[in-house]
């Protein structure tokens, strides 16, 4: 078996990994995504600004068996590497997984991190004996949070959303002005998106690992605006603005992938604290579920993921009809 870096203009490589990732997907995860040659493609290319990215594929008589992902943040949480690994189904459990760890664990060590963290999914109810924890488990990962996993089978009844919009908007008062964008929010909103995105990571409860809020510009999310575009994927995002102030109070993010013809994904969704306890952040999520439904009558649920200590956020997503699917560990490796 040889390790090697993934060079990312390879089309031909890459076009195996696709093959790869979509039978790893389909043994490994409680609802597989599918996702088009073309939209892997962009997505294995896309760099985050300020997040740079290595990657590694195993190979046996130059066949790729399995490939690992090192994500590094350079502008902020600069002890902390993210990462992904997968071995084809066919060649698990002879040492691939095994080897690609050893090489994320020599990379991000060479990039000075000395926190290695990665997702683990598995069924509900196999916390503890899921093959993945093994191999996690068995490397010196331990578990620090546990996210769930929830779907929401749409359509939701369009009643649902109307007694929810209806008990917000008694609740906002005329101090918040509600709207909702595709595709992006318009240039005046984008700095207040980008701080409540950016402290995100701050509110959520991620467990034992503490975290410095995120460092995404403008520019950023512009850069984000167009690989989106560029893919095909459709944005759909909620803000509530604070009249006053004129601050962005709380927003939410949906995004619609365009390989998969079913499934919807929810992205961030924060309220900040200081305007906590008016039902803002039910008013975004079920207007951009009003918006989607508009705009993406055959799409069949919304995937969303939230720490099992994140009560706020899990009755809201209780109360649209979300329904736990499976369990995300985030584990850790201190290297
Ligand atoms: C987790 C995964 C990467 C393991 O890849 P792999 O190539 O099968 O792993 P290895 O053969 O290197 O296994 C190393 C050790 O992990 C443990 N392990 C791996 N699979 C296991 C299983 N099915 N049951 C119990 N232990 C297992 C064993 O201790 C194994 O050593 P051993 O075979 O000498 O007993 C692979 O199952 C996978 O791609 N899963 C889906 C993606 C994923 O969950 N990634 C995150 C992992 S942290």
């Amino acid at each position: 078996m040889d390790i090697l870096p993934l060079d990312r203009d390879d089309d031909v490589m890459l076009k195996e990994l696709h093959g790869l990732a979509a039978r790893s997907e389909a043994v490994s995860r409680v609802q597989p995504v599918r996702r088009t040659e073309d939209e892997f493609l962009k997505m294995v290319r896309f760099e985050f600004p300020g997040e740079r990215e290595e990657a590694a594929v195993a190979t046996v008589d130059g066949a790729p068996v399995g490939w690992a992902r090192l994500f590094v943040p350079e502008r902020d949480n600069r002890d902390k590497c993210w990462s992904h690994v997968e071995v084809d189904p066919a060649h698990r459990r002879q040492g691939v997984g095994a080897a690609l760890a050893d090489w994320l664990e020599e990379r991000a060590r060479a990039a000075g991190r000395d926190m290695l963290l990665t997702e683990v999914f598995v069924p509900v109810g196999d916390r503890e004996t899921h093959a993945s924890r093994e191999f996690a488990r068995r490397r010196g990962y331990s578990v620090t949070s546990v996210e769930i996993v929830r779907s929401l089978p749409l359509p939701v009844a369009p009643d649902l959303l109307t007694t929810e919009l209806h008990r917000a908007a008694e609740a906002m008062g005329d101090d918040y002005q509600l709207s909702v964008h595709v595709d992006g929010v318009p240039p005046e909103l984008r700095q207040g998106v980008c701080d409540a995105s950016n402290r995100l990571i701050l509110d959520a409860p991620t467990g034992e690992v503490e975290f410095e809020p995120e460092s995404m510009t403008v520019e950023d999310y512009e850069t984000l605006l167009t690989h989106l575009r560029d893919t095909g994927r459709t944005m759909v995002t909620a803000v509530a603005v604070h009249r006053p102030t004129g601050v962005v109070a709380a927003y939410t993010d949906l995004s619609v992938p365009t390989g998969d013809p079913d499934i919807v994904f929810q992205w961030g969704t924060l309220v900040l604290p200081e305007h906590r306890g008016r039902r803002l952040g039910m008013a975004v999520k079920a207007a951009n579920l009003a918006e989607l439904a508009r705009l993406a009558p055959g799409r069949r649920s919304v995937q969303t993921m939230n720490d099992e200590q994140n009560p706020w956020m899990v009755q809201i997503n209780v109360d649209l009809g979300f329904r736990v699917i499976e369990e995300a560990l985030t584990v850790r490796k201190l290297l």
